[in-house]
């Protein structure tokens, strides 16, 4: 067996990531103690939520220690166990770190099915992305027929399943994304009703034209100007799952607040925040769900896979934050 590349936190981020806040080095690779299994890692997940757990603070998981191997969704296959319920040959899931192996007891790994799905899948739409979008819209927005659903980051892992689901559920679909590529890929190939690009001026208006009848359901991912301009054209009675505030994730300083927070008042909006793992207990729901509609070809499902391994780290996760990724962003080990 070779060593073991990891990516360390060597240092806590002022705005954007930088390759100094990591190390990188060969170590011994661990072996599994007893109730343990070692995985060599395929691909990792790579997720704006990296960038808030290397902040200091409290949120809603502790940060990734200085020192620490730097957390993520991980998948891989077991080569060692002393554990069992995993076998050597068994392709998991989890949260397994950016190295080359890792040791786990099995406390949050999956196995997976790779004759049912490829690995990047698994971690993408078929995975924690993939239910941060069902349970999102469907347990927190509650989408009704005919209702006018808006997400933003429309065309990025999470809310290119969010707009799919939209469609299935009989709803009108609009996506609100960068560039006129990704606004076109939301129509052309995703079945959304329509695409709004917010890098062209005039947002408020191309939105009005998208929801000439309002906005019933709001998908929020990215924050900022982008969920101002949602909130003021809210309909009454509508509902807003705050997923993400992508646009503020490398803030140097708090953010201004939303300006039409009135809205909030007046159209006696319901807003709530939620993280997937609060819906830890209908996990195999989902997945049966979003497996099904995609084998149906009901779920269209788009990976962009990187190379480079473990050193491609900070120049991979960066790509989340200027919208240099298509679809769900990993990097292969
Ligand atoms: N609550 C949860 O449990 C949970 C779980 C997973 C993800 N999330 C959140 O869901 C959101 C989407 O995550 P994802 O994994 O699906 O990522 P993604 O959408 O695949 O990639 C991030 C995208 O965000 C957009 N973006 C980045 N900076 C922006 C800015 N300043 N203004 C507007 N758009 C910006 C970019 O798309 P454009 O090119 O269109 O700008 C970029 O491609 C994130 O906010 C993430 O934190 C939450």
């Amino acid at each position: 067996m070779s060593t073991n590349r990891t990516a360390r936190l060597a240092a806590r981020p002022h705005g954007m990531v930088t390759r100094d806040l990591f190390t990188f080095a060969d170590e011994a690779v661990p072996e599994p103690g007893e109730g343990e299994f070692l995985v060599k890692l395929e691909m990792y997940s790579i997720d704006p939520a990296m960038r808030g757990w290397i902040n200091e603070g409290r949120s809603y998981v502790p940060p990734v220690g200085i020192g620490e191997v730097m957390r993520s969704i991980a998948g891989g296959i077991v080569v060692k166990s002393n554990h069992p319920g995993f076998a050597e040959g068994d392709a998991v899931t989890g949260i397994l770190g950016v190295q080359t192996y890792a040791v786990s007891d099995g406390l949050g790994v999956s196995k997976v099915d790779l004759s049912a799905a490829s690995m990047d899948d698994w971690l993408g739409g078929l995975g924690m992305p993939g239910l941060t979008a069902y349970f999102g819209l469907l347990e927190v927005c509650k989408p009704k027929e005919g209702d006018i659903v808006v997400v933003s980051a429309a065309s990025g892992a999470v809310g290119s399943i969010v707009g799919q689901i939209a469609k299935l559920k009989g709803c009108r679909a609009v996506g609100i994304a960068g560039g006129p590529e990704k606004c076109s890929y939301l129509t052309d190939e995703l079945g959304f009703d329509a695409a709004v690009d917010y890098k062209q001026d005039g947002l408020f208006k191309a939105l009005r034209a998208a929801c000439p009848d309002g906005i019933d359901v709001y998908f929020e991912n990215v924050g900022g100007e982008i969920g101002d301009t949602v909130l003021a054209q809210m309909n009454p009675f509508g509902r807003i799952a705050v997923c993400g505030l992508i646009s503020a994730y490398n803030a140097t300083q708090a953010p201004d607040g939303p300006k039409n927070f009135r809205s909030i008042l007046v159209n006696r909006l319901n807003v709530r925040g939620f993280i997937v793992f609060d819906f830890l207990s209908q996990y195999p729901e989902g997945i049966k769900q979003l497996g099904e509609w995609n084998k149906a070809g009901k779920l269209k499902l788009r990976q962009d896979v990187r190379e480079g391994g473990v050193d491609a780290y900070p120049e991979t996760l960066n790509l989340l934050f200027t919208g240099g990724n298509n679809g769900k962003l990993v990097l292969k080990a």
